[in-house]
């Protein structure tokens, strides 16, 4: 019971074929039906396998590797050998079967320093007696560098500035997703821009560009995803209150007024002292009906100084 349940989804998908090879004398080929993933400037071997007969010769088989689309030749093997004069330039030294394999009738490629321009579908044809293909996928991948991040302006940046936060990442394919998050990981989608070129090997270098205006300690993430590899990197960077810098113009304009103030506190200290003396020196010379007059002046000037010093601790002085 459990076992027929089991074998049903997988035996029955090969049984036309199988019919179709038994009913014309074709050989029966296997291939992966799932894509091949392949690591950009790494090796790979694409599947495909055929059962022989208990009397099957090499002599009599004959292999070709071809590109589905272009029918470009990329290996092919007959009268127990390798015929690579048709080979298409750009597989020269890159491919070979594994010969010791053959016998047992797999023909897989081995194909070596897979480049981007060889993503697409392959065809295997087989014939032994009959001529049989079948089509494998390859699909290329190449991780992502981890992003850098740039800040600009990157300095005297203060809450309030409208920055712009680049991420840079190289080198990866297929093209990638980017996501940026703040400090509470929260999407942000809004003013963000995203490129993505293709360099001469067909790999991308993708540019991320936030605007934000910046708030303090506020931070920003960059998640570089490569859909096929379910691989991410990211960088982030904070912009705590230490980066937000005092601005140098600032800070010397700061320095001027004080040393202005300061040196206004001294003039008008000295001013007055003068002005104290001078009153003092006059009360001494003048009549007391005068310096009455004259001393209720200062003293009522001094009132709300002698106030705000003692608080209300003499309110008879003030009437
Ligand atoms: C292999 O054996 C089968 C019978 O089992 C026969 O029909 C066929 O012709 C043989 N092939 C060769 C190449 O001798
Ligand atoms: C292939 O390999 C041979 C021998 O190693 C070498 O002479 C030739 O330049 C190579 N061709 C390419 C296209 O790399
Ligand atoms: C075919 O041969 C290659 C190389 O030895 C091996 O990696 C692969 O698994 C073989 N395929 C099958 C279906 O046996
Ligand atoms: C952010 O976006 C990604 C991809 O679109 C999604 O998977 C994730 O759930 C989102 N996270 C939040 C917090 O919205
Ligand atoms: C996006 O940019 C616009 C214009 O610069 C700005 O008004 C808006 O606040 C920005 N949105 C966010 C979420 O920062």
């Amino acid at each position: 019971m459990k076992r027929r349940v089991r074998a049903m989804p997988s035996w029955s998908p090969p049984v036309l074929p199988l019919l179709l090879a038994w009913l014309t004398g074709a050989v029966e080929i296997q291939v992966p039906d799932h894509p091949i993933i392949a690591r950009f400037g790494k090796d790979v071997s694409l599947g495909c396998t055929f059962s022989p007969d208990s009397n099957f010769s090499l002599a009599d088989l004959s292999v070709i590797w071809q590109l589905t689309d272009t029918k470009g030749l990329v290996h092919s093997f007959a009268q127990g050998q390798d015929q690579l004069a048709d080979q298409g330039p750009d597989f020269t030294n890159r491919t070979s079967l594994f010969h010791q394999e053959l016998a047992r009738g797999n023909v897989s490629l081995l194909l070596r320093r897979v480049q981007i321009a060889d993503e697409g579908s392959f065809t295997c044809f087989v014939r032994v007696k009959d001529y049989s293909s079948a089509a494998v996928n390859l699909q290329v991948v190449a991780p992502y560098t981890k992003p850098s991040l740039y800040l600009e302006p990157n300095k005297n940046l203060k809450p309030g500035d409208a920055v712009k936060v680049t991420c840079h990442t190289f080198h990866g394919y297929p093209e990638a997703t980017v996501l940026w998050r703040d400090g509470l990981g929260n999407n942000i989608t809004e003013n963000v821009t995203v490129s993505q070129v293709a360099n001469q090997e067909g790999l991308f270098d993708v540019q991320s560009i936030l605007r934000v205006v910046l708030e303090p300690n506020s931070t920003y993430s960059c998640l570089v995803r490569n859909p096929v590899l379910q691989e991410e990197t990211h960088a982030s960077v904070t912009i705590t209150g230490q980066h937000l810098t005092f601005p140098a113009i600032a800070l010397w304009v700061t320095v001027g007024l004080s040393v202005c103030l300061l040196v206004l506190l001294a003039a008008l200290a000295y001013v007055c002292r003068r002005k104290i003396q001078q009153i003092c020196a006059e009360d001494e010379e003048t009549t007391g009906t005068d310096g009455e007059e004259e001393g209720e002046e200062l003293k009522t000037a001094m009132q709300p100084l002698k106030d705000s010093n003692s608080k209300s601790d003499h309110p008879q002085e003030i009437e």
